[in-house]
This record gives C-alpha cells, structure tokens and sequence, in this order.
C-alpha cells in the first residue's frame, strides 16, 4: 500500500514511524513532514491548506490510504474533499470536525446526550458574557469557541479577570474569527487524562490512557504550550474508570454524533477531569494527540493500518487491539523561549547511543543540507519504553543528555504525578 500523512510534527513522526511497521506498507509520503520523518518518507513541501492539491497529489500517486494528524485541515474538510474523488481517509469529515473546531457545538452535543462536563453558558454578545460572569463563583473559566491553537482558553482567578478575557477574545478579537463567540464555564478541579480512542462511527475503542503536560516549567508552572511530555500508562485510571468513560462518554458521543447525522470516524480524544464527583470532558479533539501519540503508538502491538481500514469499513467490531503492558514517556525538547518567541535554525546534534527502547521523534525540525536544524517551538519529543515508568523515563533523559542544540529546554519532571502516587 502507498500511504500519505498529512502533518508535519512529533506525532506525525510517531504515525509514520507505526504505519512503517505495517507488512502491507511499501511506500509513504509525508506532507509537510520534517527533519526526521524525511529519513522514513518522502516528504513533499505542499501547502497544508490547499485541500484540492493535496487530493491531486494523492490522485496522482495512487495513495491507498491517507492518515490526517492537524486539525486544521480536519476543520476545514480535507476528508470531505479526498472522499468526494473517492479517495480512501482517515479521520472525521468537516461535520464531524466540529466536536474540536467549535467548543459550543461540543458542549451542545455533550448537554444534549447527557455527557459529563462543566456547567457553561456561551455567548455572541460581550455583555451577557458580563452578566453571565457576575452570577458565577471563581475561578472562571473563558474559552474562544474556535479553534486557536491550544491558547484560547483562560483560566481567570477574578470576575474582572475574566470579563477582561471575554473583552480580549470578542472585540479585541486577540483570537480572530475564534473569539466571535465564547464559552465561559465552571472550573474543575483534579488531574487531567487524556483517551484517545478509535471510532468508525458506530463501535468505540478506547487506546491507553495518558497524561500530557501542558504548562512549559516544571511543578506545572508557566504558560500553556501544546505540550512538553506525556507518559502512558496513567495508574489511577483503572478499569472501573475506563468502563465508565467508555459507558458515559466515549459511547454517547459517538451514538449521539451518529443521532445527529454526522457519525465519527476517526480518533476521537476526549480531554478528561478526574474531579470529585466523577469523570468531566475539558474538551475533544478531532484528531491522535501531541504528545499523546508519541507514548501511545510505541504501546500499540496490532497494525496501525489494519485498524484504520476497519474504521474507514466500519467494522471496528471485528478488530482486537493489542497493547503492551510496558511504559512510554515522552520528554518534549523544546527551543529556548517556547511558547513565546524563539529563534530557528540551530544545528541541532545528536550522539545518542542506539537504542531499542528510545525513540526521538522529531517535531519542529528540518533537514539543512547535511545538518537537521530546528525549526519549530517543540522541537523533539524523546520517548523511552521500560518495565516501570521510571525506566521509561530514565532511558529518555539519558539519551537528551546526548542531543544538543543551542538554548535547548526540556521538563526535567514528567511524570511527576505518577512517580509521587508510587511512594505512597
Ligand atoms: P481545553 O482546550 O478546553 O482542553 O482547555 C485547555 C486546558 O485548560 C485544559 O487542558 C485544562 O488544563 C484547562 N481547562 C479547560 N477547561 C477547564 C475547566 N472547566 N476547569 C479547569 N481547567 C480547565
Ligand atoms: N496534547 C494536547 C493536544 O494534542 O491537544
């Protein structure tokens, strides 16, 4: 089979690194791609929102099968667009889409289904947000509506601090066209763990259970980032737990989207809170997470491609997904300054002894003549496998200890959840 991956990211590395494994793969492209993905695919420099090029591009290659991992072009239809040439993809239509591309229209859906999630309100007028505000306790939680990249959501300690948001996101519109309408909802409290899980649209499986870490300083400090780690799997997140995100939020979800004609195929991820009083969905993604990816893949033991086609086929009944009982973690590498300003372009070196069980996946990284110089605001993503988390996470620090570029800048603490429940 020809296979193409649209992205160009650590997870993007982390799909094409999997799908590689797959007997039945002879050849994939990758679109953009980037520093590392261009040592297992060709990597082709199309624009990602030129959606017609890309279906052409697949035409003319006689793609088989093609795997989306951003969701922009998810948002703006590219699997509407491939399937209408009658090529075969993997991932949500443009409908679908919208469970990550507009949080009101997934707070519709999870109100109208009965899925656990905070109580909100969500609003196109800036002064009913205001008096909406006025009548909540706090912390307030303020989200743009539309998609902006992991950074339109606001967690404000005052009523001030969060009417100054609602003001930010709709007429200073610091968030465009995403902050036209708002979500403001109740704040929870607890850990976060990330379920991604495989959809055809009628049958939902869930993969292993992770946990990002979204802030940029260690002890969960700093602004937001896409990510700087993740590990996997998550020890509180027992069974129990996994029957009842299965029976109060993955299988509703996807019967409820199917109610509403427009049934989910794809990976459908579900940002939980493990609060008090039970399991609340943050958010949902349209896509495999970043990091996530990175520590779920390597975990996976059946074909990649085996179970996209199922999804695409519908019969994801039939399949039986196999794990490894080991642990993955992921330390994010990041350049100097994310997620604010940074600089690109450093050479970047890698002297890491051959190893198994580590993996570097590249991020924001591109080939530069002989060299692989940064290129992005997370640059690698070093996942390690072992017995425990511990050797998981050693293996990964161990061999950042052998990869340098200038103003380079990891967590030294992922996991650390996870590592404090273990002395208990
Ligand atoms: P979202 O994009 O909706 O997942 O929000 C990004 C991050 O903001 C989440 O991963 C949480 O850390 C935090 N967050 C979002 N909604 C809430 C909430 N209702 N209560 C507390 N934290 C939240
Ligand atoms: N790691 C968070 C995300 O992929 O949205």
């Amino acid at each position: 089979m020809k296979i193409l991956v649209i992205g160009g990211g650590g997870r993007e590395h982390a799909l094409v690194w999997k799908i590689k494994q797959s007997p039945k793969v002879e050849k994939i492209y990758c679109i953009p791609g980037n520093g590392g993905i261009a040592e297992i695919a060709d990597c082709i420099p199309l624009p990602l929102d030129d959606l017609e090029s890309l279906a052409q591009f697949a035409f003319e290659k006689e793609i088989d099968l093609t795997v989306v991992g951003p969701e922009i072009p998810l948002s703006r239809g590219i699997v509407d667009v491939f399937m209408e040439k009658g090529l075969r993809i993997f991932g949500p239509t443009k409908a679908a889409a919208e469970i990550e591309g507009s949080k009101v229209f997934a707070k519709e859906i999870m109100n109208r289904y009965h899925i656990p999630t905070a109580a909100s309100g969500s609003f196109e007028d800036e002064q009913d947000a205001v008096n909406f505000i006025e009548a909540m306790d706090t912390p307030i939680v303020v989200k743009a509506d539309g998609l902006a990249a992991g950074k339109g959501v606001i967690i404000a300690q005052t009523k001030e601090e969060a009417k100054d948001a609602v003001h930010v996101m709709m007429a200073e519109k610091a968030f465009g066209d995403a902050g036209t309408c708002v979500l403001i909802e109740e704040f929870l409290e607890g850990e976060e763990v990330s379920i991604l899980a495989f959809s055809d649209g009628k049958t939902v499986v869930p993969m292993v259970p992770s946990q990002d870490h979204k802030r940029i300083f260690e002890g969960d400090e700093g602004p937001n980032t896409g990510g700087m780690g993740a590990y996997s799997p998550v020890s509180i997140f027992m069974p129990d737990l996994q029957d009842e995100v299965m029976r109060q939020v993955l299988q509703p979800t996807v019967d409820g989207m199917a109610k509403e004609g427009m049934p989910y195929k794809g990976v459908l991820y579900a940002g939980l809170m493990l609060t008090a009083t039970g399991i609340k969905v943050l958010e949902f993604n349209a896509r495999f997470g970043d990091p996530e990816t990175q520590v779920v893949l390597p975990r996976l033991q059946t074909d990649l491609i085996d179970i996209m086609e199922a999804v695409i086929d519908q019969r994801l009944d039939q399949m039986t997904i196999e794990w490894t009982s080991n642990h993955a973690a992921v330390v994010v590498v990041s350049s100097g300054g994310y997620p604010g300003k940074y600089v690109k372009g450093k050479v970047i070196t890698f002297n890491q002894p051959q190893d198994e069980e580590v993996i570097v996946f590249h991020a924001g990284t591109k080939k530069d003549g002989q060299d692989i110089v940064t290129y992005g605001g997370r640059v690698l993503g070093v996942t390690g496998i072992g017995e425990t988390l511990q050797d998981a996470l050693h293996k990964a620090y161990k061999a950042i200890e052998h990869i340098k570029f200038e103003d380079m800048f990891y967590r030294r603490d992922i996991g650390h959840r996870e590592l404090a429940r273990k002395k208990d």
